[in-house]
């Protein structure tokens, strides 16, 4: 058995775990990053893409600039399909300069992997049987087998950032945190193309046949979604299929549409909103999605995940400075405030642009009523873009 002793334990090297790490780093504060998963899985899978100003602005800050601002695609503003046509919502102007960046969130977790690298400080991965004990006292541990050896990791902290399918919500007991929950009726069906993105922003379209998204990773790849069933079978769906209900609910009157190329990469992801509260237990500390799951619509989910590091990170270090907890206890208040305001914003869009078989043409209407009066006002243009750019994260750096 081995024994090892740090001051944060982190259960998962997905961005929350990992950007974490580094803040703590950066703080003086010692942690280990646990992993169950390879390094290349970590850093291949496809994920989100659309980083927020504060995202952004946090790397640069912290020495991860380097690449994103060679290779991150700044976007000043994105826009609105239906009714035939597209709608453009500017962010600079309406949000005081702000704007939003293409960068996937693997190459925000392969620089963060090699930032960990350069510290010297722990990231296992591989680890398998992980779980946690003593969490309601101040010795928490875990505990994990890597190589086929046991270990036992003693830690001031435990920082849960395993993600949705992880152990450390429940390791929680039932009785001592709330969970709220919303599932919805449709998925999104995502493909990766090697094609030229056929527009310079992203296109969230509502057609009378459902949902689909226009977005890109990089000069040569475009990402595209559509709305599809919660239980869809990719079988199913040909390529030539997919190309054509794309083409037709994404395409516009000025003959606008998304260039086509071979598809690499294909995958169903199921939609649902949840929030854990507090996100806290004992020294237990949920971030990321191991908290809170949005719907992708709004884009949230990511730079959710490194809002709350940001927070946990300066509480910890307030922590470690002052010995006083008050700054622990606000983690959770401070977190959770941004999350349910993602979450409305995450709920609305999804609810604003995807079609239910269930909807009347009542329904279908107010919905188009809805997104008239989004693109038309500039009131409801400067709230819809004051929440896709994000607001500021916690200081990460000067005194707390
Ligand atoms: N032990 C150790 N690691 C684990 C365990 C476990 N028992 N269970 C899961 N993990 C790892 C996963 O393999 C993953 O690498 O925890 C990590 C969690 O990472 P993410 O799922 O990426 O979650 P998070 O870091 O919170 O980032 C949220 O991910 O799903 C997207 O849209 C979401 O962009 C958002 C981001
Ligand atoms: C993506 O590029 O993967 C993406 C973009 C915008 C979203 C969701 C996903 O709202």
């Amino acid at each position: 058995m081995q024994m090892i002793r740090t001051q944060v334990g982190i259960i998962g090297a997905g961005p929350a775990g990992l950007m974490l790490g580094h803040l703590l780093d950066r703080f003086g504060i010692d942690s280990v990053i646990i992993e169950d998963r390879s390094r290349d899985y970590v850093i291949e899978r496809v994920r989100a893409g659309v980083l927020e100003q504060a995202t952004v602005d946090l790397m640069i800050a912290t020495g991860l600039g380097e690449r994103i601002q060679r290779e991150g695609m700044r976007h000043e503003g994105v826009q609105i399909a239906f009714g035939g046509r597209r709608h453009r919502i500017d962010f600079p102007t309406l949000t005081g300069g702000r704007t939003i960046t293409i960068y996937g969130q693997n190459e925000v977790v392969r620089d963060l992997i090699d930032a960990r690298l350069r510290s010297g400080r722990p990231l296992l991965f591989e680890c398998s049987d992980v779980s946690l004990a003593d969490l309601a006292g101040p010795r928490p541990v875990v505990r994990f087998v890597r190589d086929g050896q046991p270990h036992t990791l003693q830690c001031d902290f435990v920082a849960g950032c395993d993600g949705s399918h992880g152990i450390s919500r429940p390791s929680i007991p039932l009785d001592q945190v709330r969970t709220y929950e919303r599932a919805y009726p449709f998925a999104w069906l995502g493909i990766l193309a090697e094609a030229a993105p056929a527009s310079d922003e992203l296109v969230y379209s509502l057609h009378e046949r459902g949902f689909a998204l226009f977005s890109m990773r990089s000069p040569q790849l475009t990402r595209l979604y559509l709305q599809c069933a919660p239980d869809e079978n990719l079988d199913a769906w040909t390529d030539d299929r997919i190309w054509s209900e794309l083409l037709l609910r994404l395409g516009t009157d000025d003959g606008w549409r998304p260039n086509t190329g071979r598809i690499v990469q294909k995958s169903v992801t199921g939609m649902r909103s949840m929030v854990v509260e507090p996100m806290r237990w004992g020294r237990l500390f949920l971030a990321g999605d191991a908290a809170h799951i949005v719907p992708p619509t709004g884009a949230k989910g990511l730079n959710l995940a490194i809002a709350d590091v940001a927070a946990l990170a300066s509480s910890l270090r307030s922590f470690y400075r002052t010995e006083n907890e008050r700054s622990l206890d606000q983690y959770s208040k401070d977190a959770a405030a941004r999350v349910w305001r993602a979450q409305r914003f995450s709920w609305w869009m999804t609810s604003a642009l995807h079609r239910l078989d269930a909807d009347s043409s009542f329904d279908a209407r107010r919905q188009l009523a809805d997104l008239e009066h989004l693109v038309s006002s500039r009131a409801a243009m400067t709230s819809f873009a004051e929440s896709y750019v994000g607001g500021p994260l916690a200081p990460v750096d000067g005194e707390p």
